[in-house]
C-alpha cells in the first residue's frame, strides 16, 4: 500500500522530506497550485508522476499575484478536499503554507522576479504586476522544493511561456512540463474560478471556447480572418465582456501579423459576471 500523503506547512519540513528523498536517489516533481483542485490539476499530477519518483504539490493562494481590486478574498479555498484529491492521486506530500511562511514580510517580497515587457501585455496588461507575482512565488517554490521537474497547465499559456523563459534566463536546474488543458464535454476549459459561476454564467462562459473554435475554422484565411471570426462570437453573447482576443506566435509570444504562416496561438480573456476567465488554443496557418 502506498504511504499516506504528508501535509507539510513549513519550509523546513519540505526541505527535510526532499533531502531524505534525494539521499535515497529519488527524482522530485513539483506541481504548484492555488488549490480548488479539479481534473486539470489531476492531469498535472499524473504528468509529473511520469517524470519523477516523488511528487510534491503546493497549495498556496499567492497574494502577490492578485491586484488590489482582484478576487484574492473570493478565490475558492478547499484545503480538505484538495488534500483528499491529491492523496487519491498518489501525491507524496502537499505543501500548504500560511502566507507568513512564504512571505514573512507582510505578504510581499522586496526582491521581485520581473517578467519584463511580456509581463505587461495581454494578461499582464489587464493584471499589472500579476506575472511578477507569479514568477516570484514560483522561484520561491523552486528554491524551497528544489524539484527536478515541475508541471504547469497550458491554459495559462503566457504563464507557461514566462516560467520557461525564466528557467532559461536564470539557469534554474528544473525541467518544465507543459500539460494540455482539460475541458468539459461542451468545451469549457476547467478552471478553479468556474466554481464561482452561476448556472447562467456557466452557459455564457462557453463563448470563450466557441471563439477559439471559430478562430480555428478560419485558420486557412490568416490571422485577421481568425480574429474577426472569434470576435463575432462575442457580438452575439451579451453576458460576456471581452477583455482581449489576440493571436501570437507560440514560439516567441510576439503578436502574429496577417502575413504569418505556421503555428499560432489564439488567446482570449473575458469577464463572465464577476468572474474573469482565460483560454487559448494553438492552430496552424498553412
Ligand atoms: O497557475 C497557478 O495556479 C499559479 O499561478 C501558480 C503557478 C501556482 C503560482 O501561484
Amino acid at each position: 500500500m502506498p504511504a499516506p500523503i504528508q501535509t507539510l506547512t513549513t519550509i523546513e519540513a519540505v526541505r527535510e522530506l526532499v533531502g531524505g528523498a534525494r539521499a535515497a536517489g529519488s527524482r522530485i516533481a513539483l506541481v504548484p497550485t492555488m488549490g480548488a483542485l479539479h481534473e486539470g490539476h489531476a492531469e498535472l499530477v499524473r504528468t509529473a508522476a511520469e517524470h519523477a519518483d516523488v511528487v510534491i504539490s503546493s497549495v498556496f493562494v499567492n497574494p502577490m499575484q492578485f491586484g488590489p481590486h482582484e478576487d484574492l478574498d473570493r478565490y475558492p479555498r478547499t484545503p480538505e478536499a484538495d488534500t483528499e484529491r491529491l492523496a487519491a492521486l498518489g501525491v507524496d506530500a502537499v505543501f500548504m503554507p500560511g502566507v507568513d511562511e512564504v512571505f514573512p514580510d507582510g505578504g510581499r517580497s522586496a526582491t521581485i522576479v520581473s517578467a519584463g515587457h511580456l509581463g505587461t501585455v495581454l494578461e499582464g496588461r489587464s493584471r499589472p504586476g500579476h506575472y511578477d507575482g507569479v514568477l516570484t512565488v514560483v522561484t520561491k517554490l523552486f528554491s524551497i522544493v528544489a524539484p527536478d521537474v515541475a508541471a504547469f497547465g497550458e491554459k495559462d499559456a503566457q504563464q507557461l511561456f514566462l516560467v520557461r523563459r525564466m528557467v532559461r534566463d536564470l539557469n534554474l536546474p528544473v525541467e518544465i512540463l507543459g500539460v494540455p488543458t482539460v475541458r468539459e464535454l461542451d468545451g469549457l476549459a476547467l478552471s478553479s474560478r468556474n466554481a464561482m459561476l452561476t448556472a447562467g454564467e456557466r452557459r455564457d462562459a462557453l463563448a470563450l471556447s466557441r471563439a477559439l473554435e471559430a478562430a480555428g475554422s478560419a485558420a486557412d484565411r490568416g490571422v485577421e480572418s481568425m480574429l474577426a471570426a472569434a470576435q463575432s462570437v462575442f457580438q452575439s453573447d451579451t453576458g460576456v465582456q471581452l477583455d482581449y482576443l489576440a493571436i501570437v506566435d507560440p514560439r516567441t509570444f510576439a503578436f502574429a501579423s496577417d502575413a504569418h504562416h505556421g503555428p499560432v496561438q489564439v488567446l482570449v480573456a473575458a469577464r463572465v459576471g464577476a468572474v474573469r476567465l482565460i483560454d487559448n488554443a494553438v492552430f496552424s496557418i498553412p
